[in-house]
């Protein structure tokens, strides 16, 4: 029989190409939106594996409506959709598409730091607003990032990329705090691994390229802002809910820290309204760091192997549950 695989979103074609090649049946969503819960569950109970991303949510409740699923691959690096002590439990490996998007996120990171340092979006808006006026020589002032501090809060294959350029960039100092050390890229930028609490002190520009995990959650709150430079940049283009966004637009108001550059924010999407979007050194995007044709192309590519891996092989060569398949 034919495995049926749901399809979530419109992905590129490079990995949707590749499932047309093996002899599945699949079913693609080609709406813009998502689907609502309601649907999915319908949709998936009617299918052996589902293809998705983080706007589906993957929880205990999807998954004891559809627990017959074989295997679940996730188009993106992060999994804080999916319950994978649930999806675990129910024996369905979970696949994911780490690295791919690296690169991309990391531009981003490196993007937004120079941004917020010389207030670009909110300069760009001045433009816009007939605020143009003359040339002022004291007027909208930022500072260089040359041999400045980079704190990097999770030197996983994303941090380390952010602090390549950094320091090659602006020959920047790299600190960094982990849940475990990591030596190879301690040795490959000269970093200094500290505590939480130093690199809080210590960081001229902290970039969040964790995972979003229970202990990660909102650990960038009042206390932690408190703790940093007034004159330090917050990044974060892992995941909104591990900065409280509150605390994070009263430390810049209340001039606790200089300003942020946000790729994800808490929650998602943001309101229009925010008091970020007005802030001279505030930059926000909206979730698209691995928003290149590369990034995404080769997320499609690993999401769709996840799949046609295990059913070939009964092997997801890029696995977030490994214990499912031992045993
Ligand atoms: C990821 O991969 O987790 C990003 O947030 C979306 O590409």
């Amino acid at each position: 029989m034919k495995k049926k695989i749901l399809v979530s979103r419109l992905y590129p074609k490079e990995g949707i190409r590749l499932l047309e090649k093996e002899n599945f049946h699949l079913t693609l969503w080609e709406e813009k939106r998502p689907m609502t819960q309601v649907e999915l569950i319908e949709k998936a109970k009617s299918h052996h594996a589902l293809l998705c991303t983080l706007t589906e949510k993957i929880d205990s409740h999807f998954l004891t409506q559809c627990s017959h699923l074989e295997i679940i691959s996730q188009f993106a690096v992060g999994y804080d959709n999916i319950d994978i002590d649930a999806a675990t439990g129910f024996g369905i490996p979970v696949g994911f598409t780490p690295d791919a998007m690296s690169e991309a996120t990391a531009d981003i990171a490196f993007g937004l730091m120079i941004a917020v340092a010389r207030k670009m979006f909110f300069l760009h808006k001045t433009i816009i607003n007939g605020r143009w006026g003359y040339f002022n020589p004291t007027g909208n002032l930022g500072f260089e990032l040359k041999d400045k501090t980079l704190g990097i809060f999770g030197l996983g294959r994303i941090g380390v990329k952010m602090a390549k350029r950094c320091k090659n960039a602006y020959d920047m100092d790299i600190i960094y705090h982990n849940r475990t050390r990591n030596k190879e890229a301690e040795k490959l930028l000269d970093a200094t691994y500290l505590g939480f609490d130093d690199l809080l002190l210590k960081s001229d520009v902290l970039s969040v390229h964790c995972a979003l995990t229970p202990e990660t959650k909102e650990i960038f709150n009042r206390s932690a802002f408190k703790k940093m430079k007034p004159s330090a940049i917050f990044i974060n283009t892992a995941r909104g809910p591990i900065h409280n966004e509150k605390d994070l637009s009263s430390a810049i108001s209340s001039g606790e820290i200089w300003g942020t550059g946000l790729d994800v924010t808490n929650p998602e999407p943001m309101q229009p309204d925010n008091a970020l979007l007005f802030m001279e050194n505030a930059c926000v995007l909206p979730h698209v760091g691995s928003g290149t044709q590369e990034a995404r192309n080769q997320m499609s590519v690993l999401a769709a192997m996840n799949i046609i891996e295990f059913y070939r092989n009964k092997q997801v060569p890029h696995i977030v549950n490994p214990e499912v398949l031992a045993h």
